[in-house]
């Protein structure tokens, strides 16, 4: 195994399989929809380009990059636009991807701002969920796993910008950021 990683959490099995099923439920949620996805970056890139290759109906994809964190593994309730969306929403049935929702700070943020710009609906998909540190009042409408207070990394997110490779999920030795 990875040097500094303690024990994996959830297998590349089980990240197929998540990530199918959700692909299943959205296929079927947005069916004669309007579908654009926005894609945080970058932590949220590998789970959204695995989900839309399940989801079978018409859509288009955006990006954006925030900034809640910098190199610390604690949230600073900070949250600036570094990259905004290339194209508007307005009138469009929007769906947010993100990595994971931990205090919510980011997800509340983004949710108010891309509301401001008035789509015809919003809803947030996260890979993984960490209900235990929230801080503001946001729910994921679709969401891969709830998992306990650990900082997690792979399949995309990173600690200090390192093992978004790892084809899985996993807890970082404390050790490695002590
Ligand atoms: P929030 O604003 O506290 O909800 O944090 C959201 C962002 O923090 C996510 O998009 C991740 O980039 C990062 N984050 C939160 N928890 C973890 C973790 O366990 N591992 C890696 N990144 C995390
Ligand atoms: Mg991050």
């Amino acid at each position: 195994m990875e040097k500094n990683i303690k024990k994996v959490l959830i297998s590349e099995d089980d990240i197929k399989s998540k990530v199918a099923e959700l692909g299943e439920i959205l296929t079927r949620d947005y069916e004669g929809k309007d579908l654009f996805v926005i894609c945080i970056l970058k932590g949220a890139m590998i789970f959204m380009a695995d989900l839309i290759r399940h989801i079978k109906v018409p859509l288009e994809i955006d990006t954006m990059v925030v900034s809640s964190y910098g190199h610390s593994t604690h949230s600073s309730g900070i949250v600036r636009i570094i990259k905004d969306l290339d194209q508007s929403v307005e009138g469009r049935d929007v769906l947010i991807v993100e990595d994971i929702v931990d205090t919510g700070l980011t997800l509340k943020y983004l949710s108010d701002n891309i509301l401001s710009r008035k789509p015809r609906s919003l809803k947030i998909c996260s890979f993984l969920d960490k209900p235990d540190r929230r801080k503001v009042d946001i729910v994921p409408d679709y969401c891969g796993y709830s998992i306990p207070d650990e900082f997690v990394v792979g399949y995309g997110l990173d600690y200090a910008e390192k093992y978004r490779n790892l084809p899985y999920i996993a807890v970082l030795d404390p050790k490695a950021y002590e």
